[in-house]
């Protein structure tokens, strides 16, 4: 696997290929972006760079859909952001439309590529864009589990004081209000989290991470975060590039695994260069199951027609 496409150079996209490129993820990216010179700006500024942090990964920047030609896997962060206010349902008419031209420019210039969603509403968003490829599920998936898996362990770190080394933090369901922190499915130093910390530790927990985007854009008022979902987006990168079978909470199409089907929402995968190669049906107990059932009917409403 050589090439990467990112379609959209704002924040999310831009860090995201500073830190390809860093990593050596790969040996070229293309940045697209339909703002006339956008790709072409980021992607100078980036390579700029290589100079001192000494990476050799090529990084191309275009407004022509024609550079995407060849990727193995194209990351699709394009879409309207999220305004303070503003519900990621807002959203969903308005990134529709984005993600249904970028899956034709998908067919049209890479159609043996994987695709990866991260423009909000992801669940919603992901399920669009697979039913548009018409591809076999595994190929076509979001990220949002891992972000928020991430801010879930930092909540743990900051309630427990250890390392984030030492923790491991599992979010299932839609990406929203209603995301699922696991405490049962995560843990620190080994130990289940649920057992180790006091109720109102984990009640705080939970509340943070659901919160954890709202409250990042809330603070800077002007932008969502970035560079925890770059963090993420490159952590699956790495599982897909390197083959490396990371089991990963991703948005994934369920086909009658945990009892769905017609739905795409946050489960434990494992990731490798096939993409989503395989499914984890996490045992969870009954107050688990309902709060992800209410999670998965959030995001059915979002794929509801109007
Ligand atoms: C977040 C938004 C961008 O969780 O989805 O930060």
């Amino acid at each position: 696997m050589k090439k990467i496409s990112i379609i959209g150079a704002g924040r999310v996209g831009e860090t995201t290929a500073l830190i390809i490129a860093q990593q050596g993820l790969c040996q070229e990216v293309a940045l697209l972006d339909v703002r006339e010179g956008a790709a072409e700006g980021a992607a100078l500024d980036i390579m700029q760079a290589a100079v001192y942090f000494g990476f050799d990964v090529e990084v191309n920047g275009s407004s022509d859909p024609a550079l995407i030609a060849g990727s193995d896997l194209v990351i699709v962060t394009a879409g309207s952001p999220r305004k303070p206010g503003m519900s990621r349902s807002d959203m969903l008419k308005i990134n529709t439309t984005i993600i249904d031209s970028i899956v034709d420019q998908v067919l049209e210039h890479t159609p043996d590529a994987l695709l990866l969603i991260v423009s909000n509403p992801v669940d919603a968003l992901t399920w669009h864009a697979w039913k548009r490829t018409g591809w076999e599920k595994g190929r076509v998936f979001g990220q949002a589990g891992v972000l928020d898996g991430a801010r879930m362990a930092y909540f743990i770190a900051r309630e427990t004081g250890v390392s984030f080394k030492d923790i491991q933090a599992m979010v299932i369901g839609g990406h929203g209000d209603t995301m699922v922190p696991l405490l049962s499915f995560s843990s620190v130093y080994g130990v289940n989290a649920a057992a180790l910390l006091d109720p109102a530790a984990s009640a705080r927990i939970i509340e943070h991470t659901r919160n954890g985007g709202a409250e990042v854009l809330t603070l800077r008022k002007n932008s969502s975060a970035y560079n925890a979902p770059a963090a993420a987006i490159c952590t699956m990168v790495d599982a897909i590039f390197h083959d490396r079978k990371r089991v990963l909470s991703c948005v994934s199409v369920l086909e009658g695994e945990y009892r769905q089907s017609d739905i795409s929402v946050g489960v434990p995968v494992v990731l490798g260069r096939n993409g989503i190669e395989q499914v984890i049906e996490l045992p969870l107990n009954e107050t688990e199951w309902m709060d992800f059932q209410r999670s998965i009917d959030s995001v059915r409403a979002y794929l509801e027609p109007a």
